[in-house]
């Protein structure tokens, strides 16, 4: 059985204080929680206080991105072993953020999935789909294309140590969540893809997270769908009883 995994991605939000206070928080309530595996990815700058904020408590850390190199001239940029050396477990690849605003494509995100398993974090690969694609019914084509272009070249041991999470680019921050329906169907047909580059013992390992506008209200419908293991959280990540409410409602 796959334990669920509730993530919060901060986002670039929070100032040390509330930083620190959002983390308190949080690993104030997490034992309460028993039906899920609880994750925190504060902004760069914050991941140490948070990992003290979070100390003893049974909650993850993990950053928001990284750069594929371990190190070296590259102003600005963050390596996985940095990460690791600060407390971080895993680590947010690709976020549509990132794809859409910064630029990254699959290749970047597949240099930097192979480079965050090879220092022991566990990658969270995003894929999804924008809302014209999803128009033109290009959602399946969309994310099998980014599903085999950011995890190119893993090994099927590397693939069962990733987290993939399916965040659909038009209920990002909009308040639009999928329906448990569209969620399951695109979960379904990444399962399907793990099954068929891998192996069926890989894809019924593999954590698949949904994330785009998840809060208390709907997360326990999107979670109770067959291949969906987890939430992707960013809003609701923000106000420890919201995000502790999702997590509760697993
Ligand atoms: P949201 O963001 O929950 O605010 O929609 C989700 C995400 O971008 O991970």
């Amino acid at each position: 059985m796959r334990r669920p995994l509730i993530a919060g991605n901060w986002k670039m939000n929070t100032d040390h204080a509330a930083a620190v206070s959002l983390a308190e928080g949080v690993a104030k309530g997490a034992g309460d929680i028993d039906k899920a595996d609880l994750l925190v990815c504060p902004p760069f700058i914050y991941l140490e206080s948070v990992a003290k904020a979070l100390d003893s408590s049974p909650v993850a850390l993990g950053a928001q991105n990284m750069y594929a190199q371990p190190n070296g001239a590259f102003t600005g940029e963050t390596s996985a072993s940095m990460l690791t050396d600060v407390g971080a477990e895993y680590v947010i690849l690709g976020h549509s953020e990132r794809r859409n605003i910064i630029g990254e494509t699959d290749g970047m995100v597949n240099e930097k999935t192979l480079a965050a398993l090879e220092a022991g974090l566990v990658p969270i690969v995003c894929v999804g789909e924008l809302l014209e694609q999803r128009e033109a019914s290009k959602t399946g084509e969309v994310i099998a294309q980014q599903f085999a272009g950011s995890l190119a070249g893993l090994s099927a041991d590397q693939v069962g140590k990733t987290v993939i999470a399916y965040e659909p680019v038009w209920a990002i921050g909009t308040g639009k969540v999928a329906t448990p329906e569209q969620a399951e169907e695109v979960h379904a047909d990444l399962r399907r893809l793990l099954a068929e580059s891998y192996n069926g013992e890989i894809a019924e390992k593999v954590r698949i997270l949904y994330g785009g506008s998840v809060k208390p209200g709907n997360a326990a419908e999107l979670i109770s769908q067959p291949n969906v293991d987890g939430a992707l959280v960013g809003g609701a990540s923000l106000k420890p009883d919201d995000f502790l409410g999702i997590a509760a409602a697993v």
